[in-house]
């Protein structure tokens, strides 16, 4: 695996690579990678003739600074599970690297509804700061095919939105969440809990399945104020949200119909630890 830390050699080597008419697969992380992370570089490597995993723990996508603090670095260990999982290219800039210009002031992306509702709600300034990095990053390795998990549904999303608005070349493909026995998503806050709040967090999991399971049983409001309170027995401090959503727009439902494609996402916090997942119901 080759290490890579400034833009412009990155580009002169990936340029090379799609000289020779080679294919570029692109997953951008935080680092403190985990399985789900390798389900990402997995698909890429076996779709592309090259793969570009990004290390970058991304400032302006914090709203909150202490949760920016405490985010897990774990670098030696995700360098040695990069080259077990046979990844090429590893980036791993700074913070100069990629903001020049400084922190501020940041560019403006026009995210619509998508920002007023949920994660976009609750971490005002969150995806603008995950738009201006993951452009930056797009722009540099200019991927033919981008990857990205499903647990961030609402950042899938914004991605997508991200592509089409600046008609850019690169495909996105969303890969399933990848989840622990217990049924938790993984994630690299997980690192951050205590094993018993490890287990106690697959609740999230367990009352949106308890939704799935009942969905033509009984009211949505009713099933949604039961996970939520499945959740909150389970050791959960607080939730910003549970909330089912129209698959595709996001955009809250209250009474099912027939036909309209569902997801139920949730924000919950156990142990001081913001986590979030969600599962498409039909
Ligand atoms: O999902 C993440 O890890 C981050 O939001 C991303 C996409 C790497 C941008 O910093």
């Amino acid at each position: 695996m080759i290490i890579f830390k400034q833009n412009e050699d990155l580009i002169v080597k990936l340029q090379s690579i799609k000289n020779d008419g080679g294919t570029i697969g692109f997953v951008p992380t935080m680092g403190a990678l985990h399985n789900g992370h390798v389900a990402l570089i997995k698909q890429s490597l076996a779709a592309n003739d090259i793969t570009v995993v990004s290390i970058f723990v991304n400032p302006t996508q914090f709203n909150d600074k202490k949760d920016f603090e405490k985010y897990p670095v774990t670098i030696e260990k995700d360098i040695e599970l990069l080259a077990k999982a046979d990844n090429n290219i590893l980036f791993m800039p700074s913070v100069e690297e990629m903001y020049p210009e400084g922190l501020e002031p940041a560019p403006a992306y026009d995210l619509g509804f998508l920002e007023s509702i949920l994660e976009g709600l609750y971490r005002p300034g969150h995806f603008q700061g995950v738009c201006r990095i993951v452009h930056k990053l797009l722009d540099t390795i200019q991927p033919n095919n981008l990857y990205m998990g499903q647990k961030d549904y609402q950042q899938c999303m914004v991605i997508q939105k991200l592509i089409t608005g600046f008609n850019l070349a690169t495909h996105l493909n969303i890969v399933p969440t990848q989840r622990e026995k217990s049924g938790l998503a993984m994630s690299s806050r997980n690192m951050r809990l205590s094993a018993v709040a490890k287990e106690n967090a697959a609740a999230i999991y367990k009352a949106h399945l308890y939704i799935k399971n009942n969905l033509l049983k009984l009211p949505l409001e009713q099933l949604r104020e039961e996970a939520a309170r499945l959740i909150i027995e389970a050791g959960f401090e607080k939730i910003d949200y549970t909330v089912v959503c129209d698959a595709f727009s996001l955009a809250p439902v209250s009474s099912y119909n027939a036909g309209q494609k569902l997801v139920v996402l949730t924000a919950a916090f156990i142990e001081g630890v913001r986590l979030i997942d969600n599962l498409p119901l039909n």
